[in-house]
């Protein structure tokens, strides 16, 4: 039997009516038509009454819950209409209830399966990644054993490159595990006030050596008479300034420069270090900052990079609560900046 409001509405009016009718003629002197009066005004009445509450404030609003699960078993989120809810009608707010439950969770859905694609990326990238240093190692020791020993020029060199190949396994794993450490909250930052000039003076004295052998010359623009202080972890900046100025030496031009400069603020320094190299093509400079991601692969390698240096700067800046921004031009040079907390008053550069 097919229950439609109708039917329903019907039925209610009837037994209304034929209760109020029953009722009435208990009284005597109620007279045969107004009985019969009574009977139609009170049935027509109670169905109409009936029919609107029925048809407008229930049937419809259920009708309304099946389209939408139906809808939402077709994932079919956009073309689904979100009322405003009425208070009136608890119905169409179970409406908008489940709406609201079923997109929270096709988005928790949507994010887990984003992060599982991810996870397998990363774990496929991270054994290409090995799988480079171990096989070259690999060839170099194994072509020794097989009789390359013997020949003492041949011997040296061939371990000389196993070495090269081991040293870059190591910076990956140390690279990776530093990456880990961030993400899972292992390293904690221990913010402190430092002079980030003396800390950047430090970091371009070690890379003397390498910038004289590419002629690069590494100059300091600005004041440098005077202490630049920022609040920030001294350890984690340390690793920022070597990633950005190693990557500025690695991919700065022969007898290219580099510029280090710290801009102060009211509230923040502004470190700028800018090269005048390679540059980066526009369509990866929003990719570089993910992992193992160079825009020459070869060459980055070759040159000893991990990949991994400007994924560990972005996550060392967000630990800071800051972000460090990149503008480049191909064929022109990069700049690399991010901005740190300035030390403001006496007090606080008293604790240096
Ligand atoms: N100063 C720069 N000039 C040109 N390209 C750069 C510069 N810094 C970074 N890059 C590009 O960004 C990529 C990612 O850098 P990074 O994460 O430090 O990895 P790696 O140095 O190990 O290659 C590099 O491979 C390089 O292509
Ligand atoms: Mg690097």
């Amino acid at each position: 039997m097919v229950f439609s409001s109708r039917i329903i509405a019907l039925f209610l009016a009837l037994c209304i009516a034929i209760v109020t009718t029953a009722f009435l003629s208990l009284f005597e002197g109620v007279t045969q038509n107004a009985l019969v009066v009574t009977f139609f005004i009170s049935g027509s009445i109670s169905y109409m009454l009936g029919f609107i509450v029925l048809e407008f404030l229930i049937f419809r609003e259920i009708d309304k819950i099946y389209s939408l699960f139906a809808k939402l078993r077709k994932k079919e989120f956009k073309t689904i209409e979100t009322e405003r809810s009425n208070p009136l009608n608890p119905l169409k707010r179970i409406n908008e209830e489940i709406f609201s439950y079923a997109a929270l969770k096709q988005k928790e859905i949507d994010e887990l399966k984003k992060i599982e694609a991810f996870r397998r990326e990363f774990i496929a990238d991270v054994s290409h990644e090995l799988k480079t240093p171990i096989f070259a190692a690999q060839g170099f020791v194994h072509t020794l054993l097989d009789g390359a020993v013997k020949d003492k020029n041949v011997r040296t060199r061939f371990l000389k490159k196993a070495a090269k190949s081991l040293d870059g396994l190591d910076m990956l794993v140390q690279d990776l595990l530093t990456l880990s450490q961030i993400e899972t909250g292992e390293i904690r930052m221990h913010f402190e006030y430092f002079d980030i000039l003396q800390l950047a003076t430090d970091i371009v004295e070690q890379f003397e050596n390498k910038a004289d052998k590419k002629d690069i010359s590494i100059e300091f623009e600005g004041d440098t008479s005077e202490q630049v202080l920022v609040y920030a972890d001294w350890q984690r900046i340390n690793q920022v300034l070597t990633n950005l100025i190693s990557n500025a030496v690695k991919y700065g031009d022969e007898g290219g420069k580099i510029w280090i400069r710290f801009d102060v603020q009211k509230d923040y320094v502004l470190t700028k270090i800018r090269d005048n190299g390679e540059g980066i093509p526009a369509t990866d400079i929003n990719r570089i900052f993910e992992r193992f991601y160079r825009v020459d692969k070869s060459r980055s390698r070759e040159k000893g990079g991990t990949g991994l240096g400007l994924a560990i700067v972005k996550h060392i800046m967000e630990g800071h609560g800051s972000r460090v921004e990149v503008k480049s031009s191909l064929g022109k040079g990069s700049e690399f900046s991010f901005k740190l907390p300035v030390a403001k008053d006496e007090d606080e550069k008293q604790e240096i």
